[in-house]
């Protein structure tokens, strides 16, 4: 049977102060009338019914995703903490194959702008048709339009089907040089973030390249479904070293494969990359959900609450207005804003 995992423990905290650890980026109406996660159920539901979507996300979650879902306990995997996409998804390929042992997963995050509902069903439906015999991950690529070092980079290799190509190198997260060369090649695509694959598949990789995690999981295996099921997953989850599923598989496997993709696709990772889907005035300013008085402003991005925003003088800044922070940041600085988060301890 084939099932979507959608992965929505991440923080988003290149959005903060917008997001914060109590309502990531997933959580946010960031464009359009649903949050970010309902659009991402949305789009997949039309190929797999509601009962077979399941969410990984940390328990400190699971009251919103009910709310926001009207998904039960049984939809939802629950992580005690926060180890990366490696374990989200590795926990979730084991809760599959306990009840399905021919489960295909659909692996989706949840905070991801996609446009193009049609193409997008047609390279989900023929990526599910590569990846159910067992061989491959499937992997969809982007091509790319700038030399973002937020992303992955998938060198395509040989054709092996129609439409249908090996990832000769997977490269995760290069750094602006290595990116703007692989621009430049012009046979680099970006990683979506989106994978298919046998539950069993993935987890013969994970042993392979992640073995201390694949241990951690087998035992979480043994104990599914029984009473000591959440105590054996906190009790292993205590004990993983938290990795992406880019770097720990993606990067070492030699079974990757990638279809190219058709849809407008973004990862809205920042406030920045925002920016190319909201319309600007003459002075090249965004000015979202507030009033603002600005004098000789160019370039600048204000995202208001409650409060009137006055500026003067200033170009090529982010002004973003919350409650009870107020974030003033050069964009060409954005990319730090994680790095603050991390350092200031009242991000909650
Ligand atoms: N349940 C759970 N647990 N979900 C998680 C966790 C976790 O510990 N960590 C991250 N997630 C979720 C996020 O909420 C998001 O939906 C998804 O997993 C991906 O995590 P990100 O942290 O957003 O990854 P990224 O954007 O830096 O990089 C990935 O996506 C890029 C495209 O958007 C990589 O796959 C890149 O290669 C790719 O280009
Ligand atoms: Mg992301």
């Amino acid at each position: 049977m084939i099932y979507a995992v959608i992965m929505s423990g991440g923080l988003g905290s290149r959005f903060w102060p917008k997001s914060r650890k109590g309502l990531p980026k997933q959580f946010l109406k960031i464009i359009g009338q649903k949050t970010m996660i309902e659009n991402t159920v949305d789009r997949i539901s039309t190929i797999i019914p509601r009962e077979n979507i399941y969410v990984v996300t940390n328990q400190n979650y699971v009251g919103i995703i009910k709310k926001l879902l009207g998904f039960d306990n049984k939809n939802i995997f629950k992580e005690p903490l926060n180890k990366e996409t490696a374990s989200c998804i590795g926990l979730a390929a084991v809760k599959l194959l306990k009840k399905d042992f021919e489960a295909t997963m659909v692996v989706l995050p949840s905070d991801h702008l996609i446009i193009g509902q049609e193409e997008f069903e047609q390279t989900i439906k023929r990526a599910i048709d590569v990846a159910q015999d067992g061989d491959y991950l499937v992997t969809m690529g982007v091509a790319p339009t700038r030399p973002e070092i937020g992303y992955g980079y998938i060198e395509v290799g040989d054709k092996i089907q129609d439409n249908v190509f090996r990832v000769k190198r997977f490269i995760e997260k290069p750094n602006l040089d290595v990116a703007t060369s692989f621009i430049e090649k012009g046979n680099f695509l970006w990683n979506s973030g989106m994978f298919v694959w046998r539950a069993d598949r993935l987890l013969r990789e994970i042993k392979k390249y992640l073995p201390d995690l694949y241990k951690n999981l087998m035992r979480i295996y043994e104990y599914i479904g029984t009473e000591d099921e959440e105590k054996v997953i906190k009790e292993e989850y205590e004990k993983i070293d938290g990795i992406s599923i880019d770097f720990g598989v993606m990067q070492r496997t030699h079974r990757a494969v990638v279809i190219p993709t058709n849809f407008v696709w973004d990862d809205i990772g920042s406030f920045t990359s925002l920016e190319r889907f909201l319309s600007k005035d003459e002075n090249g300013n965004i000015i979202q959900n507030c009033e603002a008085a600005v004098m000789d402003v160019k370039n600048t991005t204000i995202m208001g609450d409650k409060r009137l925003v006055a500026a003067i003088g200033i170009k090529d800044m982010l002004i973003i207005d919350t409650d009870d922070v107020i974030l003033v940041c050069p964009k060409d600085r954005a990319q730090s804003i994680k790095d603050l988060v991390k350092k200031i301890s009242s991000s909650e």
